[in-house]
């Protein structure tokens, strides 16, 4: 398969992925993958992949999963990235190419319908599956992708409550702005859609899997190396980015007043290694049984 190959079909998400969270995500790369590193830095050493599995990256956004995944496969492995946006990939492809990674193919394609073959050991996902507009058949074509007894194992956020990083931010300008409304245009169900692991086990066995395990893990994220920095990244992306974006005029009109209420609140959390805030995940793995 071509790596520039695309497999992505009409779906609404997909495409306010490309349009408008593309710019956004380069722009905030540092932070943005930095943060989420850490959620998946404790986890792959661990991970069930061995040297010269064959492994997928669901969601793999600039690929940096991808390519740690790849140098635990080994030349005798290889490892799929997949992600709806091709711009992210390319990122990946770069930084693959740079490191002398060659196990390694960026493919451009909304998982949810990908015609997988029933041969990868290991499936992952950091932070991916959660924006499935069908999370019960994204998961069915995750699965799909696995041999019997392969294992896929995703990074998902628990609620936004646990997640001070974008649940104090969201209350800051909601203090100042209207809800979104029923039309806004998202990204899928959201960052906090599989926050509640009863829910999340139901999705799993509707979509064949056994063996459901769920690992918390809770760390400080670097949400700016700046005040400005944080504050930027807030209005931009994540639950309180989205009440600006969809404010449209109001949110322009009273953009001096949000920046202050966000400096101030965010100012609590600032340390001379920028501003750090709490976050806290779930691990999920499940076993294809065949
Ligand atoms: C929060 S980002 C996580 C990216 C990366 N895994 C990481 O941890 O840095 C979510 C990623 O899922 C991708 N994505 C969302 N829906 C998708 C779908 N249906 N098929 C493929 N990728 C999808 C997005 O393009 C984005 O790169």
């Amino acid at each position: 398969m071509s790596t520039a190959e695309t497999h992505n079909e009409n779906n609404e998400f997909v495409e306010f992925w490309n349009e408008i969270l593309v710019p956004k995500f380069i722009r905030y790369r540092h932070i943005l993958v930095g943060g989420l590193t850490h959620h998946s830095a404790r986890i792959l050493p661990n991970l069930d992949v061995n040297e010269g599995d064959s492994v997928v990256d669901v969601g793999c956004g600039f690929g940096d999963t991808a390519i740690e995944l790849a140098k635990i496969a080994g030349e005798r492995g290889s490892v799929l990235g997949l992600d709806c946006c091709n711009a992210f990939l390319e990122f990946g492809r770069k930084d693959a190419k740079a490191e002398g990674i060659h196990n390694i193919d960026f493919v451009a394609a909304d998982v949810q319908t990908f015609p997988f073959k029933p041969v990868h050991d290991f499936c992952f996902s950091r932070f991916g599956t959660q924006f499935f507009e069908n999370p019960v058949a994204g998961l069915r074509s995750m699965r799909q992708s696995l041999r019997p007894d392969g294992v896929m194992t995703m990074i998902v956020w628990r609620t936004i409550d646990d997640n001070p990083w974008l649940g104090v931010p969201k209350d800051v300008v909601l203090g100042l702005l209207p809800p979104p409304g029923e039309d806004a245009r998202t990204c899928g169900p959201g960052p906090f859609s599989m926050s509640n692991s009863d829910m999340v086990t139901s999705q799993l066995r509707i979509a064949g899997y056994d063996g459901i395990k769920f690992e918390r893990v809770d760390v400080p994220l670097m949400v700016g190396n700046t005040l400005d920095d944080a504050v930027e990244f807030q209005l931009a992306l994540g639950p309180a980015g989205e009440v600006y974006r969809e404010a449209g005029d109001l949110a322009v009109a009273r953009h001096d007043e949000i920046v202050t209420a966000l400096k101030e609140e965010l100012k609590k959390h600032e340390t001379s290694n920028g501003v750090i805030m709490d976050s806290s995940s779930w691990v999920v793995s499940a076993r294809n049984p065949g």
